[in-house]
């Protein structure tokens, strides 16, 4: 089938195009050209999800479309103008209205219904409108945390660059604490199987507890090798020292917000056959694809300033 990936460069939506080509679909991507170009075989048109789709897209007449690059305002539009006979929505948990700090009972929860545009609000707001424009041929993948290789947001890879680096580490005192995660690759050729397939929304991530935050460390530690020793730092302390969750250490949140915000209903997904390979996979071929890399660059990319890792290194232990 013709199947267009809006997005289709950057982290998931590349693996989607690669998903696709896979299961023999002819495949196009729709991206402004900034952050790089489909894969060979792949038509690259070129147009901004912000202004109406370009002629050549609408020419080519996809049958379906997956959709990894929408949070604008025009997605109803071009979902009408388009006219799929499936159409797959990466959401995200957080057009719950609810969460964080959740729980997600189910893909009955409420959403945001404001139309501000915040990340939230606008990912309901976008489902709202694509909703209306196709009814039943919707698939809305309301992910959770998506981590594999190309993942430039930088979270699991500057766990896996700190840990390879050695020596002591700062980790919060939250290694028991469950937390759930989706691996791209998984993500990618289940929304593509499932487009056209399955409609209504999905709680797209792990089983609630498929690994502990001391878990994915410790697995962190064994793929990269090396002498790096956990220096666990009361919550209070980090806070205190002026550690940023999920900013300065990537994936930890403060207790009152993880005992919910990591207990996620995903009945659905796994009755739906959204796969979850295991840990150690997707943390080992994240290392490979991030030493081939390298680290990304940018100014908002997370982790631990060096002077504020030795303050709380220096700090007494009880
Ligand atoms: N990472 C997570 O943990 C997580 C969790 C939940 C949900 N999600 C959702 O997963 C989806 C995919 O995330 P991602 O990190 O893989 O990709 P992304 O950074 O959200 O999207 C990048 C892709 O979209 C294209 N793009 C961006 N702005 C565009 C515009 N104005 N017009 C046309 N194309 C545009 C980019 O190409 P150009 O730059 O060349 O245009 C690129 O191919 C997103 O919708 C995100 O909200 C991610």
């Amino acid at each position: 089938m013709r199947v267009l990936v809006l997005g289709g460069t950057h982290f998931l939506g590349r693996h989607v195009v690669d998903a696709a080509l896979a299961a023999g679909h002819d495949v196009a991507t729709l991206t402004r050209g900034v952050s790089g170009d489909p894969p060979d075989g792949v038509r690259a048109f070129r147009g901004d999800r912000e202004q109406p789709l370009p002629g050549d897209v609408l020419a080519w007449a996809p049958e379906l479309v997956v959709d990894t690059s929408c949070r604008t305002r025009a997605a109803g539009e071009h979902a009408a103008v388009l006219d799929p006979a499936g159409y797959a929505f990466v959401s995200s948990l957080n057009a719950y209205r609810d969460w964080p700090p959740g729980p997600v009972r189910s893909e009955h929860d409420p959403t945001w219904d404001t139309d501000d545009d915040e990340y939230g609000p606008a990912k309901a707001h976008a489902e709202r409108v694509l909703g209306a424009a196709l009814g039943d041929r919707l698939l809305t993948a309301r992910a959770g945390l998506v981590v594999g290789p190309h993942d430039r947001v930088h979270r699991l890879g500057w766990w896996l660059l700190r840990i390879a680096a050695g020596g002591p580490v700062v980790v919060p005192d939250a290694l028991a604490q469950p937390m759930a995660l989706v691996d791209a690759r998984d993500l990618a050729g289940w929304l593509v199987a499932a487009c056209g397939q399955v409609s209504g929304p999905v709680n797209a991530t792990g089983p609630a507890g498929m690994t502990t935050l001391g878990g994915l460390l410790d697995t962190c530690r064994e793929v990269t090798g090396g002498d790096a020793e956990w220096v666990v730092v009361p919550e209070d302390d980090l806070l205190a020292a002026g550690v940023q969750p999920w900013v300065h250490l990537p994936l930890w949140l403060p207790a009152d917000t993880a005992r919910t915000a990591w207990d996620v209903d995903t009945t659905r997904a796994r009755e739906l056959g959204l796969p979850s390979r295991p840990l150690r996979d997707t943390v080992a071929d994240t290392w490979a694809w991030l030493q081939a890399a390298g680290a990304p660059g940018g100014d908002d990319l997370p982790g631990l300033p060096p002077d504020l890792e030795a303050r709380l290194l220096a700090l007494p232990r009880t």
